[in-house]
């Protein structure tokens, strides 16, 4: 008996530090920037994209737009032979991402022993415990929802912020890409300022609490969030087995309105394989019962990215302008500029795909579709395309968290309080 105890502990202590070592290395994976300069390399790029060895961090656009793409040294060598074969100009922008992964999880390691989340990469569990225990300690005003089970049992919690006057509803998603860490982080960041700023009786936040109730969900995909963290920190899609080594649905192809009409995959081991069918992913539907169930009551659905300091509005799967499109533009600038006046990162707003590519079966585009709400945002956060720390994308180190927190905040706030009567 007790053998059996020793062994079954030796077993998980092996277990666990195999878990340790078994962190895929990304060593010499090499981020390139790619320029499209004839209707062939865009044709050729978008072909590429389809596999999964070609990881892309910026999708084609059209000519001379930049694509991102992180290559393997395998990759690299077939693809640099490609890229000089058509003349598609490229150049190397980081040697070594695993160089950049390393720096980022040195950057997390500061902070590990500060007993508070906000501002900081934290896990799954530790988020859901700082709900939890917020809704304990500010019972007047915080409460907390489970909308959904994932595949792997994590509980799909929304935080909801309101007071008995609060009359419209705000939605606010993270993390539905499992690697945009600094997104899970500024949610946090959004709850702790309205929580602290209500409870310290701030002018603005009791304003804002007396019209708005914030539900917000700090981790859409806290599978794929939790595997980014302890296997392989680019993961994207959730995590629920597909067919043979494919694994996984990227979510924000997934929602069910004008799915599969393009810019997404049939495919299930790419990247952005749309799923089986509409709303087939529990996160998906989770997200989509919990604003059907409040129908009519929300004034804005935003939902949260990284990286390109983008401020999108609908449509991503088609280039026509969305309903009352200059309102949402208006809206978006009052946002951005607010944004912009707290570090001076300027944002750039207007329609994904007139911005940035077809997407379809994206959140965004389903609240407009199919919830009918018309101010309807995706927000894409630092780093940007160009400038500082762009060679990051999404290892952007810890320390830039609360700034990006404070930031988006600011604009969120702008966007809702020009939201009202
Ligand atoms: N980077 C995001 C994605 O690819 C942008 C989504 C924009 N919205 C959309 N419906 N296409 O998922
Ligand atoms: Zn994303």
């Amino acid at each position: 008996m007790i053998q059996t105890k020793f062994f079954i502990c030796l077993a998980l202590g092996l277990m666990a530090s195999f878990a340790r070592a078994e962190q895929f290395q990304f060593k010499n994976y090499r981020l390139v920037n790619l320029l499209p300069e004839t209707p062939v390399h865009v044709q050729l790029i978008s072909e590429w994209e389809e596999n999964a060895e070609f990881d892309v961090w910026t999708r084609i656009k059209g000519t001379n737009e930049r694509v991102t793409v992180l290559l393997s040294p395998d990759a690299f060598l077939k693809y640099s032979l490609l890229f000089k074969l058509f003349k598609i100009p490229n150049s190397i922008v980081e040697e070594d991402i695993q160089a950049r992964i390393d720096e980022q999880q040195r950057s997390m390691v500061l902070t590990k022993s500060q007993k508070s989340i906000v501002g900081k990469f934290a896990r799954y569990s530790e988020i859901i415990s700082y709900i939890d225990n917020l809704a304990l300690q500010n019972s007047d005003i915080v409460s907390s929802y489970v909308a959904g089970t994932t595949y792997e049992n994590r509980n799909l919690k929304v935080a909801i912020i309101k007071t008995p006057a609060s009359k419209k509803k705000v939605w606010i998603d993270c993390g539905i890409h499992a690697r945009e860490w600094m997104t899970p982080s500024t949610c946090i960041w959004i709850i702790n300022k309205l929580v602290t700023g209500y409870q310290n009786f701030e002018p603005e936040v009791v304003q804002l609490l007396n019209y708005y109730e914030f539900h917000i969900m700090p981790l859409q995909n806290p599978d794929g969030y939790e595997y980014s963290h302890t296997t392989y920190r680019l993961w994207r899609k959730n995590r629920r087995p597909i067919r043979g080594n494919c694994i996984g649905v990227d979510l924000n192809r997934n929602y069910g309105y004008k799915w599969m009409t393009g810019g997404s995959s049939d495919q299930p081991c790419s990247d952005i394989y749309a799923g089986p069918s509409a709303d087939s992913e529990a996160e998906t539907q989770a997200v989509e019962n919990y604003i059907n169930k409040y129908k009519g009551d929300w004034a804005t659905f935003l939902t949260i990215h990284t990286y390109g300091q983008w401020w999108f509005t609908s449509w991503g799967y088609t280039y026509d302008d969305p309903p009352e499109y200059d309102d949402l533009k208006a809206k978006a600038k009052i946002a951005t500029d607010a944004l912009k006046a707290v570090n001076g990162t300027v944002f750039t707003y207007g329609s994904s795909a007139q911005i940035l590519y077809i997407a379809s079966g994206g959140s965004d585009d389903w609240a407009v579709g199919n919830a009918g709400i018309k101010y309807s945002f995706c927000l894409e956060l630092r780093p940007g395309q160009t400038g500082i720390d762009s060679n990051y994308g999404f290892t952007l180190p810890e320390d830039r968290a609360p700034m990006v927190g404070e930031e988006t905040y600011a604009g969120i706030v702008a966007l809702v309080k020009s939201l009202m009567p």
